[in-house]
């Protein structure tokens, strides 16, 4: 049998995906965005301490997939950043999403870089050499293969890579797979067109001609491997084109298009030891199904 097809997840993000995945961030089944949120209120305090047992009381945020800023934002009076410094792929969104938070704080200094980070961080020289806080919320480690997120992991708390103090991390749990599908597959259809318009940004790209009528969002859980997985399956045999190249792909066939790995608090710690991190704390929701992480480096 042929090898899956997949596709990086990072042709999700062009300005149309970045703006579907605001809408998913809204959705009653997308419980993430809303219940990290709540953690971070709830622990502000707490995590306010933490940063400051460290002497980081006016730190550089460095947040990693920034999008529209808004985890950032609400954290502004808590974490009180000397330097802000949002780093995302999608430049245009994350260029108008750095006005707003200018024009919110006109007196932080911001720093925006548009970029893709997931196979290293280059900063450009304005970034404050101190003081520096990773900020990584959303659950975006989850979208690595393990051994990727403990590499990646691994490169932030180098002290001769960086010159990074900490990490602040949100990471979404394991729990019922109902719950779990239902927040990747949502009644209105809005993580379908998220996932479709991947393949228009592929066409895009590579001037090829996937016609997202053919294909059909699917969303599981894979408990082994404890991760959400999100494919596009053809509806119909069919054949793709680009210059050069043609690939058929016959009814049923799928691409795998993301993985959305689940942590338990105690997976996590351990991958957060194993790359380095030290004074590890957490804090979760009620129903443990999201978790706040800060480790020091
Ligand atoms: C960005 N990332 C953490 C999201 C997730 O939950 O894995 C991407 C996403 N895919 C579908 N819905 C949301």
């Amino acid at each position: 049998m042929a090898k899956m097809a997949s596709a990086s997840p990072k042709f999700f993000y062009n300005a149309l995906g970045s703006r579907i995945f605001e809408a998913i961030t809204a959705l009653d089944e997308y419980y993430p965005t809303r219940t990290e949120a709540g953690i971070f209120q709830a622990a502000a305090g707490q995590i306010a301490g933490a940063l400051a047992d460290q002497g980081l009381g006016r730190p550089c945020l460095i947040d990693l997939g920034a999008g529209n800023c808004a985890k950032a934002l609400s954290l502004m009076p808590v974490i009180k950043p000397r330097q802000y410094v949002p780093v995302d792929i999608s430049a245009d969104f994350l260029r108008d999403a750095a006005g707003q938070v200018q024009n919110g704080f006109p007196m932080l200094d911001i720093v925006a870089v548009g970029m893709d980070f997931s196979a290293g961080l280059v900063l450009p020289g304005e970034v404050q050499p101190d003081q520096r806080v990773y900020f990584y919320p959303g659950s975006s480690l989850g979208n690595f293969q393990p051994a990727q997120a403990l590499e990646f992991l691994r490169r932030m708390a180098d002290p001769a890579q960086g010159k990074a103090r900490g990490l602040l991390l949100g990471i979404d749990l394991v729990k019922d797979p109902a719950t779990l599908e239902a927040a990747y597959d949502d009644a209105l259809g809005v993580t379908a067109a998220f996932n479709k318009n991947l393949l228009r940004n592929v066409n895009g790209l590579l001037a090829a001609d996937f016609d997202v009528r053919q294909w059909r969002h699917v969303a599981l859980f894979n408990a082994g491997q404890s991760r959400i997985e999100m494919h596009l399956e053809a509806l119909s045999d069919l054949t793709v084109r680009w210059p050069g190249h043609a690939r058929q792909f016959f009814k049923g066939e799928r691409i795998h298009t993301e993985s959305s790995y689940k942590y338990t608090t105690e997976s996590m710690t351990v991958l957060l030891e194993k790359a380095g991190f030290r004074q590890i704390r957490h804090w979760t929701d009620p129903d443990q199904w999201f978790a706040v992480f800060w480790a020091a480096i």
